[in-house]
């Protein structure tokens, strides 16, 4: 479940050609379980109308502090009192300027102005061309809004409407989404280091084949969007997997196993906690033919031999920081059958303090999973669910060890 799930949010719109994908947003936020009252400025309605926030947010907008519907005539009152949060997205330069200055000369500002400051969060979507984002007025009332409060999101980089390329375009829907269900997740591991590893490995034979494995990285890439969520820095060591980098994750993409540990051992001196999802190849063949092995007529088939990868988790585990205790190792069991059992002597001849299993073919690919977490005490089930939401138990209940 979202952590957005049951919030009232309230959605602001100013004027901006980015206003498209408030539309988009709004619809994510509806099918996360959140109530949305939309709230837009003239300008907004010039990009897109009212009809489309009220069909995709199921309320009517509102558009004017003069709105009649409310009794009190206090709408800029009422609509703040209610939210969980209030987001403004797009936020234009134009509008940041006048959320830093308390104008209040329509409803959206004078609702952000009016709103309880240690009740509502502000969070804000900045949309602009490159050169307005970089203008020292804007950089400037940035780092004022940020120093007031108000939590400014960062803007992505690209392809601009006006032709031009660079910095200033509102974050897509899914960014958007990704960071506000990162701002109402508990920050439990907040200060601390995380590295995952994540997905297959390749081992190649030649130029164009190589032995890899049935592994989608995804239960690896939720945990370590879990993980951020949770305010860790995190660092993915991703093998070949064709998944989207969670926000705020640093990701380094390699492909063999030994590329993998080279990754590991450049990246664990920081960590605070390592956890070992990759499904790493056990072999990889002795020799790399340097070019591709032809078919040549003959019923003579190739003759591969077979080398050992190292073993990174059980090289992180021996590794001084990891014997004193300072470095928290989480090893993980792919298994086909007696899951408690192979999970737990797993968990001892990888020297882990925790050991997560599961059943490799029913959840390799798949959305969702079951773990089994085996520790000293014994072992607990967190039951099938989407891998995100198991991410985010076992991300909970890894911040509990360390305390
Ligand atoms: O030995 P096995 O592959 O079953 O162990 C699984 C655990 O060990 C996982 O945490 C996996 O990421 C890690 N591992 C590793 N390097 C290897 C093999 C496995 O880090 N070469």
């Amino acid at each position: 479940m979202s952590t957005l799930a049951g919030k009232h949010i309230v959605l602001g719109l100013s004027g901006g050609i980015a206003a498209y994908k408030a539309a988009e947003l709004c619809r994510a936020l509806v099918k996360a379980g959140v109530t949305v009252q939309v709230v837009m400025t003239q300008a907004a309605e010039q990009f897109i109308t009212a009809v489309t926030m009220q069909a995709l947010s199921g309320r009517s907008v509102y558009t004017s502090q003069w709105d009649p519907r409310e009794a009190n005539n206090m709408a800029h009152i009422n609509l703040s009192r209610e939210a969980d949060a209030i987001v403004v997205a797009p936020a234009s330069a134009d509008f940041l300027s006048k959320l830093l200055h308390g104008g209040a000369d329509e409803l959206l500002s004078l609702m952000c102005l009016a709103r309880p400051l240690d009740k509502v969060p502000l969070i804000v979507a900045p949309a602009m061309n490159r050169e307005m984002w970089h203008n020292p007025a804007t950089q400037r009332n940035v780092a004022q809004l940020k120093a007031d409060g108000i939590h400014v999101l960062e803007v992505g980089q690209g392809d601009q409407a006006c032709g031009e390329n660079g910095d200033g375009r509102m974050l897509e829907a899914g960014e958007i989404m990704q960071d506000l269900e990162a701002f109402f997740a508990d920050k439990s591991l907040a200060g601390k280091s995380v590295l995952v590893t994540a997905g297959p490995t390749y081992e190649a034979i030649d130029p164009v084949r190589g032995i890899t494995n049935l592994s989608s990285g995804k239960m690896g890439f939720a945990i370590a969007r879990a993980a951020r969520m949770a305010g860790a820095v995190v660092t993915l060591v991703a093998g070949p997997v064709h998944l989207p980098t969670p926000r705020g994750v640093l990701r380094v993409d390699v492909l063999s196993a030994q590329q993998m540990l080279d990754a590991v051992q450049q990246h664990v001196g920081e960590a605070d906690v390592f956890m070992a999802t990759a499904a790493v190849a056990d072999w990889r063949p002795a020799n790399m033919a340097d070019q591709k092995i032809k078919k040549d007529g003959s019923t003579q088939t190739p003759q591969l031999n077979f080398v050992e990868n190292p073993d990174i988790l059980l090289t992180v585990t021996q590794s001084p920081r990891a014997v004193s205790g300072e470095l928290f190792c989480v090893g993980f069991a792919a298994e086909s059958h007696d899951l408690l059992a192979h999970a737990t002597s797993k968990r001892i001849r990888k020297g882990v303090p925790l050991l997560v299993g599961n059943i490799g073919p029913a959840t390799f690919g798949q959305d969702d999973n079951t773990l089994l977490l085996v520790d000293e005490s014994g072992a607990r089930e967190l039951p099938h669910g989407h891998k995100q939401a198991l991410a985010e138990q076992l991300i909970a209940d890894l911040a509990q060890r360390l305390q």
